[in-house]
């Protein structure tokens, strides 16, 4: 079959992006700072960092109450705080949380199990090649994901696919770079301690968005709606799909 000079360097452009892409989705689970020192980024997650529990239901639920057998998808989970807390309140919905990390899932895991939530469930997902159809979710959380994420445009165009129309996310990312960069920094020091590795994956300081990029960076999909706002250390999105 005859195919014009373009379309041929359009998909050869196209498979090149794609190898480039896995060969960075590729990285061995080792080479993460969230693997290495997992418990470090816990203790962080549950008693430093700001707990955005009532603003999420808030945002999502303005009644308090989500629709029974909503479905929450929470990407890059972490130690799965959101979604087990969220889980514990709201025994009617099923959250699922995702994480490129097996050591956060585990740690999420075990916490859910001793807490008896039946309907949270973890699972080791790459978000910027989520493994779920197309409009799965009702709702979706990313809780600081930005700062160590590879390729926002890309979270941002996965989470847009995974949501229904009509379905909302919430994105909370802190404002301040030395703030945010305070775990890693921890993290990086204590990994370069006790383990013999030649470098991670994630930066040395964290990435932080000015109060602009941090709205531009919602504009590459066709939300029905944005607000973005900001509240001390930390700004906040909620968009719905069309
Ligand atoms: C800074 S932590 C945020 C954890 C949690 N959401 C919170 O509120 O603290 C970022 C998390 O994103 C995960 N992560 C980074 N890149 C990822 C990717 N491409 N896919 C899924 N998870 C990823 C890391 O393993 C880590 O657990």
């Amino acid at each position: 079959m005859h195919m014009p000079p373009d379309v041929i360097a359009a998909s050869q452009e196209t498979a090149k992006q794609s190898r480039i892409l896995e060969k960075r989705l590729d990285l061995e689970p080792s080479d993460s700072l969230f693997e290495q020192v997992a418990w470090l980024y816990a203790f962080c997650r549950e008693r430093i960092f700001r707990d955005d529990t009532e603003r999420i239901v808030a945002a999502l639920w303005p009644n308090r109450r989500p629709v029974p057998g909503t479905t929450l998808i929470e990407l890059g989970c972490g130690p799965g705080f959101y979604s087990r807390k969220l889980a514990r309140r709201f025994p009617e919905i099923s959250t699922t949380g995702v994480d490129r990390s097996e050591s956060q899932l585990r740690w999420a895991r075990q916490r859910a199990g001793n807490e008896g939530l039946s309907n949270c469930l973890f699972q080791q997902v790459n978000a910027l090649m989520i493994p779920y159809d197309s409009s799965s979710f009702d709702v979706l959380i990313a809780s600081r994901l930005f700062t160590v994420i590879a390729d926002t445009e890309r979270a941002i165009t996965e989470m847009h696919r995974v949501l229904r129309p009509g379905g909302r996310c919430f994105v909370a990312e802190p404002r301040y770079r030395f703030w945010a960069s305070l775990p890693l920094f921890g993290m990086w020091l204590l990994a370069s301690t006790t383990h013999s590795h030649n470098g991670y994956r994630e930066p040395r300081k964290a990435t932080v968005y000015s109060g602009n990029e941090f709205a531009n960076l919602f504009a590459s999909q066709p939300w029905n709606q944005v607000k973005i706002w900001r509240d001390g250390r930390y700004q906040y999105a909620l968009c719905q799909k069309a």
